[in-house]
Formats: C-alpha cells, sequence, structure tokens
C-alpha cells in the first residue's frame, strides 16, 4: 500500500470508481483512509451515493471523504494572500494592492494555484489523521499539470527570491547612509514569504517523486485514445520522476456479452494484447464492463477486492520497454 494513491487517466474511463472503490478496499483492511477528489467535476458523492463536500465527511468506519471545492480554496487563498500582503505595504498603495489581488483572483490559474495548496496541506497531514490518501482526480491534462507544478512554480520561485536577493543586497548598501532604510530592511518578510513557500513545493515534489510513498494508477479502457492518452502521460510522469502504481483497464467487454458485441470483443482483444505489450513493467488489472452504473459502497465492493492486485508488483516492475513513451 502507499501513502499516497492517484488515479487518473481520460475523461470517464472509471477514475472515480477506481479511487471511490481502492479506498473502500483500504479502509475494510483497517488502514484510516480519506479519499479526495481534486477533479473541478466532483462525482464522488455519486460513486458513494452520500453527499460529500469541501470539509471531510465520514462515509463508513476508517473513510473519510473530501471534495475540494476551487472557489472556496481560491477565496481563502486570496484573503491569505491579502493579509500577508497588506502587512508588508504602506497605507498609501493598501488599496491598489487589495484591487491587483482581487483581479489576480478571477485568473484561471489562482484556483488551479489555490487546489494546489489544499492538496499539499492534505499530504502534510497524512500519517497523522489518516494513513492513505486516496486521490481522485480529472482527466489527464489538468492532473497532469497539477503534479507537475512544484517542479515548474520552484525554478519560478526560486528565480524570484535571487531577485529579492539581488535587490536587498543594494538596499543594504544604500542603508549604511541611511539609518532608516536600514532599520527598515533588517528583516525582510518578503524573501520569508517566499522562502517558505519554495519549501512547501519543495515538499511536495519530495513527497511525489518518493516511489515508497506515492503510486499514480491509471485507469483507461480498451480503445486507442485511452491507451495513446495514457502512453503520453505515463512517459511524462516518468519525466517528472513520479512513480506509475499500476495500470486498471477497466469496462472489459466480458464473453457473456453476446453476439452483439463479438465484433467490439475482437477489437478489444487486439486492445489488451497492445496494452499488455505497452506496459509489461506495471501491474494491470483487468475490471469487466457491469450491466449498470456503479453507485454505492455495495456496487464498489466487487471493484474493491479485484483493485487488491494493484498492491502486488510486477515481476518485471522496473523494466521499460523500448518505444512505449515510457522513457523521458
Ligand atoms: N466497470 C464498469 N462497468 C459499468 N459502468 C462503469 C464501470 N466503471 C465505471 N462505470 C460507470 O461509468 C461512468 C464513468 O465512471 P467514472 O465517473 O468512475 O469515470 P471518471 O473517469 O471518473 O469520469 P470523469 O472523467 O467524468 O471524472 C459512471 O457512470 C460509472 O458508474
Ligand atoms: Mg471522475
Amino acid at each position: 500500500m502507499k501513502r499516497f494513491s492517484f488515479f487518473g487517466g481520460k475523461g470517464g474511463t472509471g477514475k472515480t470508481s477506481c479511487a471511490a472503490a481502492y479506498a473502500l478496499s483500504l479502509s475494510r483492511r483497517g488502514v484510516r483512509t480519506l479519499v479526495v477528489s481534486t477533479d473541478p467535476a466532483h462525482s464522488l458523492s455519486d460513486a458513494f451515493d452520500i453527499p460529500i463536500g469541501y470539509e471531510a465527511v465520514q462515509l463508513r468506519e476508517n473513510l473519510h471523504g473530501l471534495e475540494i471545492d476551487a472557489a472556496v480554496e481560491a477565496k481563502k487563498y486570496m484573503e491569505l494572500i491579502q493579509q500577508k500582503t497588506l502587512d508588508l505595504v504602506s497605507a498609501v498603495i493598501v488599496d491598489e494592492i487589495k484591487r491587483q489581488i482581487e483581479i489576480a483572483y478571477m485568473s484561471p490559474g489562482a484556483e488551479e494555484a489555490a487546489i494546489f495548496d489544499k492538496f499539499v496541506e492534505l499530504m502534510e497531514s497524512a500519517g497523522d489523521v489518516y494513513d492513505a490518501i486516496v486521490f481522485d482526480t480529472a482527466p489527464t491534462g489538468h492532473t497532469l499539470r497539477l503534479l507537475t507544478l512544484p517542479e515548474i512554480l520552484g525554478v519560478w520561485i526560486e528565480q524570484l527570491i535571487e531577485k529579492r536577493q539581488k535587490a536587498m543586497h543594494l538596499m543594504k548598501m544604500a542603508a549604511r547612509y541611511d539609518s532608516y532604510l536600514a532599520d527598515r530592511i533588517k528583516e525582510d518578510p518578503i524573501l520569508g514569504t517566499l522562502t517558505a513557500r519554495k519549501e512547501k513545493f519543495a515538499l511536495a515534489r519530495d513527497l511525489l517523486t518518493d516511489a515508497s510513498l506515492t503510486g499514480f494508477f491509471f485507469v483507461l479502457n480498451a480503445e486507442k485514445l485511452s491507451i495513446l492518452e495514457t502512453a503520453r502521460a505515463v512517459g511524462l510522469l516518468v519525466k517528472h520522476g513520479i512513480s506509475i502504481g499500476g495500470i486498471v483497464i477497466n469496462k472489459v467487454i466480458p464473453p457473456e456479452a453476446g453476439t452483439f458485441f463479438e465484433k467490439r470483443r475482437t477489437a478489444q482483444e487486439e486492445y489488451l494484447a497492445e496494452i499488455d505489450g505497452l506496459f509489461p513493467s506495471y501491474s494491470r488489472v483487468r475490471l469487466p464492463l457491469l450491466d449498470s452504473d456503479i453507485r454505492g459502497v455495495e456496487q464498489l465492493e466487487s471493484m474493491a477486492v479485484e483493485l487488491e492486485a494493484l498492491e502486488v508488483e510486477s515481476p518485471l516492475a522496473g523494466t521499460v520497454k523500448s518505444g512505449s513513451g515510457e522513457g523521458p
């Protein structure tokens, strides 16, 4: 079992159902589990058939659920930044700064940054209240951005720190002749804030890239586009140092589906073989297409048992098939 399990993949493949079922399986085995949705279009509540909000709710013994609300988090985030920044600036420009922060809050990146902050906060809290956190993520693109953010923002923030250090150096030189300025720049709160942020990103990166703690599980269907998208995403995550926990091939049409599905099943056989060939080094689990949607604990149950096979390391683990798109 990993402390952090992510379920991701193309839209509609079964990420939410698998994350819910896996979280259920952990909780059944006595692992204190939190299942979190980072997808702005939440459906964890539907999978469990229990209302879930942006505060953790208990779903059953050892299992809590939470749906991150981007708007709520962005508002909290903006208020925090406003409060921090306003302490630093003179009264003359307070209104202007407030206005600037409000504009930034409306920008599309703000919600992402806020979701990210919540996400790091949850990862930091693991081990304390929860033994494991299972993340139900948004379709591939959004999630990859979220997971690669620490690396990208880490570099960006480092540059900001460097610039600030240069500015401080100049100010210190000027302060030799100005005791009032010298007093004001003794401690630099901006540098402090930037450094704290850098440390947060570094921590997120450390957790995400620690293969003993974090695993990313891809949910795909035996279809061309789903396979292509997974191969690309696997390559990207590996490049960013995030370990792949396994592959779930969901909605596999069973033989008993009958003659109507015969043609589809023949095509599916080829895709299943392609998946095995592309990802030989990862644990793979096949889940059948059921005759109804998955809703409620009872229906998640059988899926939960089958997903336990993901925890068995593949004998080929660590080997990478050439041409699979897994390399950088
Ligand atoms: N094996 C299955 N058999 C039948 N229905 C399934 C199966 N797996 C998932 N479903 C159903 O397919 C739909 C999509 O599943 P789910 O919401 O888990 O996918 P998702 O990847 O999270 O989708 P989204 O990208 O929209 O978040 C749901 O209605 C779910 O109940
Ligand atoms: Mg979903």
